[in-house]
């Protein structure tokens, strides 16, 4: 675990590598949004995660291209809007992400949400998968998915597979959920983890309300490290892809800056609270 650098990439089932730690832009104003992503990439990050739904993926991918950073260095996602899900949507917004970036290919596209019904979610799956055949794309996941979610995809792609060929149902690569000590949702987790599925770690900060909770400062002060830290160190040693929010320079460094320590086995069981507490929303137990 140690040896986990900011220059680290997991594998994908897609075949492609995805960098450990994310730099999230959800909630980041469209005319600050370059000038963020600029700076998350001059102090080490290479991944940066976007949503329609953020309304910043052009000026996040204005920041890329500002970096100087070679393009197949820096990993860019976006997501098709929730409530926006199905095949006809789903291609339209494909179309419209690389528009609007300037972008060549986008390296993850996400299913925002479970929701439209299968027909919906199917349907959006299929345009991906389209995506990717047409190097638009170059790998897929979805977001906020339950195990049932999980399973009807998988059994879809199985079928799709067996009737149409190999590869032709597509590959899920990744599963971005909400996860932290109080979350840490060992059902989904283990689903994911048993395919070799990447598990995103979105809201790995608790979106800032627990960073003076008393599971951590005894950390924080042992470490010398700040609760941030130890949140996003927690993430990293359960194997998750953290994908950290801040539009201040000095947290965006803080954020990267979770290389040097690592949590004992003893201090991880601590924080395995078996709580349930979403800090956001979650479309994970939707049975829409
Ligand atoms: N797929 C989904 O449904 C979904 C949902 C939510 C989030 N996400 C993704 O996950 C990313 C992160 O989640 P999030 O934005 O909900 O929450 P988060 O990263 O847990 O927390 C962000 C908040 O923490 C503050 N913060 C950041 N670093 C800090 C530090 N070192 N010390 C103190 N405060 C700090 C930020 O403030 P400042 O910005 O003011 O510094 C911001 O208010 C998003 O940006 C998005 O990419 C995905």
């Amino acid at each position: 675990m140690s040896q986990i650098t900011l220059e680290s990439k997991y594998h994908m089932p897609s075949g492609y590598e995805i960098p450990v730690l994310g730099y999230g832009v959800y909630q980041t104003p469209a005319n600050i949004a370059s000038e963020v992503v600029q700076h998350a990439l001059r102090v080490g990050y290479r991944h940066v995660d976007s949503a329609v739904a953020y309304r910043n993926e052009a000026p996040s991918a204005e920041g890329i291209k500002k970096s100087s950073i070679p393009r197949e260095e820096v990993f860019f996602t976006t997501k098709i809007p929730a409530r926006q899900m199905n095949y006809d949507n789903a291609k339209q917004h494909i179309e419209n992400t690389l528009k609007v970036t300037g972008l060549d290919y986008v390296d993850l596209y996400l299913l925002h949400a479970p929701y439209g019904g299968k027909t919906g979610r199917i349907g959006a799956w299929r345009a991906m998968v389209e995506g990717v055949e047409a190097g638009k794309i170059r790998s897929i996941g979805v977001s906020n998915y339950g195990v049932h979610h999980l399973d009807e995809l998988e059994a879809w792609i199985k079928e799709t597979d067996a009737k149409e060929g190999k590869g032709k149902g597509g590959v899920l690569s990744v599963n971005q959920i909400e996860l932290h000590p109080w979350l840490a949702r060992k059902d989904i987790v283990g689903w994911c983890k048993e395919r070799g599925v990447i598990v995103q770690a979105y809201s790995p900060l608790v979106q800032a309300t627990k960073l003076n909770d008393p599971l951590l400062v005894p950390l924080s002060k042992k470490y010398g490290k700040t609760t941030s830290q130890i949140l996003l160190r927690w993430s990293l040693q359960q194997g998750f892809v953290p994908l950290p929010k801040s539009v201040t320079k000095s947290r965006i460094e803080e954020n990267a800056n979770i290389y040097d320590f690592e949590l004992t086995d003893e201090e991880l069981q601590k924080l395995d609270t078996g709580v349930y507490e979403p800090c956001t929303w979650d479309p994970t137990v939707s049975r829409d």
